[in-house]
């Protein structure tokens, strides 16, 4: 073979806290709305990606877990982050003479997740911000992450947040190029290295419709939409945004559970109605609101995407608090453990008022309806690996 480049890197799954839901152009993936997410730890939910570009392939493709993926290879959405993303290389083969033109090269793209693409967990916000910065690293790319946002943007609205690590916003922006759309740092991870994160993944007969499609029919049916782009979503970004600075976990926690709630009422708005949470997930949230009540404090607070999954978000001086009640429940499936003792779950929750315990009468039914608990941490954002998922001949290994 002859010459060829390559890199590799991970990026980290985002959950929005104030929710992306909207688009004012679907080529471009411009929101109707400003958003943001707090992107979680890669020890738990990450993507990795090697790239390889050389003179000799005939064209771009994709292996996702393993299988060549055909069909995203030569989706539009692809194809123009690709496109972006070479067109940014030649510019800089144009103003240095001495860089080889791999800009004209096709590339090999080798993609895994470290949780099931099955789990309905935010899998193409995670894998088009592994794919933007494994490209823009073999390009050798020296745009910022803002930058390389609005191409992430692109792939997938949700993945320009992945960008960054720590607590992140989306602008929304107002211009019509997209120029002005793109992700932010709100805080590093540093600033609030408490905050912890729960995933409750709760069984799925089948995904209702997709967000590209949910969105869409969402701006053209809902009459709550236009309310809460005009004037709830404005104030609240404002107010998240200092929720994080000044790390008010109740003022943060409050404007979550609002937000999930509000725009999962634009879904039931829609016309025909769209249904992302199921039975497990509302009681997830009756649980959510027994457990402050009980602890007569905001400790825990719940949030949805497209699909009845629950990410409970929590600080990790709480965790004794809130797994008491977790725990409890979800003890007897596999695969999670908590670093406290049954025995110190008991104790902790004993010496409460048992009366109010009793009260809470908990619904063992969401047990039924889950699956997997992962327990996870705010973290950073994509990192560079050595080791490649690419062999020699520029195939999966
Ligand atoms: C509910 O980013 O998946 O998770 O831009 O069409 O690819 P496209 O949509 P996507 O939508 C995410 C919607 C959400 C909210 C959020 O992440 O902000």
């Amino acid at each position: 073979m002859s010459s060829t480049y390559t890199a590799s890197i991970t990026a980290p799954v985002n959950i929005a806290t104030l929710k992306y839901w909207g688009k004012r152009d679907t080529s471009l993936n411009l929101p109707t709305n400003s958003s943001i997410s707090v992107t979680l730890d890669q020890a738990d939910l990450k993507t990795t990606t090697s790239a390889m570009a050389s003179a000799d392939f005939t064209k771009d493709r994709l292996w996702l877990n393993g299988e060549e993926d055909l069909q995203l290879s030569q989706s539009k959405r692809l194809t123009q982050v690709l496109s972006s993303l070479k067109e940014k290389r030649r510019l800089r083969e144009a103003k240095d003479e001495s860089l080889e033109k791999i800009s004209s090269w096709f590339v090999h793209i080798v993609s895994v997740n470290n949780f099931p693409t099955a789990a309905g967990l935010a899998s193409s916000a995670a894998g088009f911000a592994a794919l933007v910065v494994c490209i823009a690293k073999l390009f050798e790319l020296d745009d910022d992450m803002t930058e390389l946002s609005k191409i992430a943007r692109q792939g997938s609205g949700s993945a320009c947040r992945s960008l960054f690590g720590g607590f992140v916003a989306w602008e929304m922006g107002s211009l019509a190029d997209g120029s002005d759309s793109k992700a932010v740092e709100v805080c590093p991870l540093n600033h609030w290295p408490e905050m912890k994160a729960c995933v409750l993944v709760a069984c799925a007969d089948k995904k209702d419709v997709s967000s590209t499609s949910g969105m869409q029919l969402t701006v053209k049916t809902s009459d709550l939409f236009q309310k809460r782009i005009d004037e709830v979503v404005p104030e609240r970004f404002e107010q998240m945004k200092k929720s994080i600075h000044d790390k008010n976990f109740a003022l943060f926690a409050e404007l979550t559970m609002k937000d999930s709630n509000s725009f999962h009422a634009t879904c039931l708005d829609s016309y025909p109605p769209i249904f992302y949470m199921n039975d497990t997930s509302k009681k997830i949230v009756k649980l959510v609101h027994l457990i402050n009540a009980f602890y007569n404090e905001t400790i825990v607070a719940y949030t949805f995407d497209a699909g009845p999954n629950a990410v409970l978000y929590y600080l990790e001086q709480n965790e004794l608090k809130l797994m008491s009640f977790i725990y409890a429940m979800f003890k007897d499936l596999n695969g999670w453990e908590t670093k406290y003792s049954t025995e110190e779950l008991n104790k902790f929750i004993s010496n409460y008022d048992s009366l109010k315990l009793q009260e809470l009468s908990l619904d063992m039914e969401i047990v039924k309806g889950c699956t997997r608990v992962i327990l996870t941490r705010v973290g950073p954002g994509p990192l560079t690996i050595k080791e490649s998922l690419i062999n020699e001949h520029g195939f999966p290994k």
